[in-house]
């Protein structure tokens, strides 16, 4: 039995054992440089069981190598080869490769090293394997985004999906608007848990350089969201002009769906889209610019005479029509500068743009009906990995309403919704686990939700679906638990083990 999560698509055991020593060398071809780079020092720091090579220096040691396979298909799979006298990670590419490293770095933290001999062929289920992060109800330092970035790729995750901008707090700094940040990145003194926080700060180019740079050594693409029409107080306080009233506003320090939104009628709010979301496409270098969409009230618009005009003008039959009318025209800033168009699934209502990606939240109708219509989808039903959920129905730290989302729920999830064909099935893309914040003050309470419940989504994300079982992913995740323990995540823990430890957060 083995205890890698995700669970790899194959694994055939062999005959012997493999002893990892200290330093044991690492020989990579030069374009897997970086993969070597990162495994030595997961090897150096994680793995301090590790014993000092037996042999008198000089002798052979068994090493690692990181080789180049022609034959294999391009893209994330790889196959890791240990035997008795070495191992071997091969794959067509870098990301291969580093996926061979990050399933030897969990082998490599159990049993002081000893490693049964045993060949992984394996690959990945979906494309889109995320994880998405509130950084606006709450701010977390790029320090901690590191820590949750690293687990992420430790558990084969791929995709950063980072919210960016909401009702409480603009958390990127954009040159051409000093004030979105000076002014929207700090909500009001409130009272959590008892306590009260002021809670701000804001992300400069410089730090989401870094960040991206992280995540790029670790495979991790980063789809940065700037939410619109809606969810936008933070930025109407720092331009109170763009709403249809002209405000004035503050940062809204109560959570929930508001009644002011970008107005639709002004061209300024569309030379405004227009200067920020080139300078999010001109630094993020990945394929997809996510343009939130959701939970948008209609109600300054059916009542603004700019909204209006504009419905006239354009031959809008409603606001919903205005809404789809304002996404595409984000969808032809977007496509001008390369990138693909993502959004919460509102964005079908009034009607999709044309290259549009939906992510669908408000359970899976969203997805199917976007699949149908030939665009792509991940999707991100509430019900199943919404990771804000409550942990179980028992005492829990306050968190958001609706469905208990337990670590069984989400292993139980497949994110191809049942009655989809093959051909409107290869639109899903994948799925993420999500998390907004307004409840998660901490970076321990923003662990304690998401680990181990998104150790079982990443299986969901990644594993073949055939054989899957809860009760033999539990028994892993027995021995997952004490890597996480050994990386110090503040995880979720089950009732009985609870007794043993204080409680936290
Ligand atoms: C959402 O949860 N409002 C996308
Ligand atoms: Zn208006």
């Amino acid at each position: 039995m083995h205890t890698i999560i995700p669970a790899p698509a194959s694994i055939e055991s062999k005959a012997g054992v493999f002893q990892l020593e200290r330093d044991c060398p690492i020989e990579a071809a030069p374009e897997f440089s970086g993969e070597a780079k990162l495994l030595a020092v997961w090897l150096a720091s994680e793995s301090t069981s590790l014993p000092r090579a037996a042999s008198p220096s000089g002798a052979k040691r068994g090493a690692i190598r990181l080789v180049r396979d022609e034959s294999m298909r391009d893209g994330e799979g790889y196959r890791l080869d240990i035997s008795s006298e070495g191992i071997l990670i091969s794959a067509k590419g870098p990301a291969g490769v580093f996926y061979g490293c990050v399933t030897l770095r969990q082998l490599a933290m159990e049993n002081s090293g000893s490693i049964q001999a045993m060949l992984i062929a394996d690959e990945p289920r979906f494309s889109w394997r995320g994880s998405m992060l509130d950084t606006s109800r709450n701010f977390f330092s790029v320090a901690f985004l590191k820590k949750y970035i690293d687990l992420l790729a430790f558990h084969k995750l791929n995709r950063f999906h980072w919210h960016l901008t909401d009702d409480q707090g603009w958390r990127i700094e954009i040159d051409r608007y000093p004030e979105l940040t000076k002014i929207g990145s700090w909500r009001g003194d409130r009272r959590i848990h008892g306590e009260v926080r002021r809670n701000g700060g804001f992300y400069s180019k410089a730090d989401v350089r870094e960040i991206l740079e992280y995540c790029r050594e670790r495979h991790i693409v980063v789809v940065p969201e700037i939410e619109m029409p809606g969810h936008a107080m933070a930025a109407l306080a720092a331009f109170p002009g763009l709403s249809c009233t002209g405000g004035s506003f503050e940062v809204e320090d109560r959570f929930g769906i508001f009644e002011d939104v970008y107005c639709a009628g002004n061209d300024e709010t569309f030379v405004f889209m227009k200067n920020v979301l080139e300078e999010v496409c001109d630094l993020f270098p990945g394929p997809w610019v996510h343009i939130g969409g959701d939970e948008c009230p209609k109600t300054r618009w059916n009542a603004c005479p700019k909204c209006r005009a504009a419905m006239k003008r354009e031959g809008l039959k409603n606001a919903e029509e205005l809404q789809s009318w304002f996404v595409r025209k984000a969808e032809t800033i977007l496509a001008a500068r390369g990138k693909m168009m993502i959004g919460w699934d509102e964005i079908l209502e009034g009607g999709l743009a044309p290259g549009a990606a939906v992510m669908s939240w408000r359970g899976e109708k969203g997805g199917i009906e976007a699949a149908r219509a030939g665009h792509d989808v991940v999707m991100t039903p509430g019900e199943w990995t919404y990771l804000d959920h409550y942990n179980t129905s028992g005492p829990e730290p306050l968190a958001i309403g609706g469905d208990v989302v337990s670590l069984a729920k989400a292993y139980g999830y497949d994110p191809v919704p049942a009655g989809l064909t093959p051909g409107e099935s290869s639109h899903v893309l994948g799925s993420e686990g999500l998390i907004w914040t307004e409840y998660v003050p901490t970076p321990a309470h923003l662990e304690y939700m998401l680990w181990p419940r998104l150790s079982a989504l990443s299986e969901v994300f990644w594993s073949p679906k055939e054989g899957r079982d809860f009760k033999e992913f539990q028994q892993r995740l027995k021995e997952h638990a004490k890597r996480l323990d050994a990386l110090d995540v503040n995880r979720w823990r089950p009732q009985e083990e609870r007794a043993k430890f204080k409680e936290r957060p």
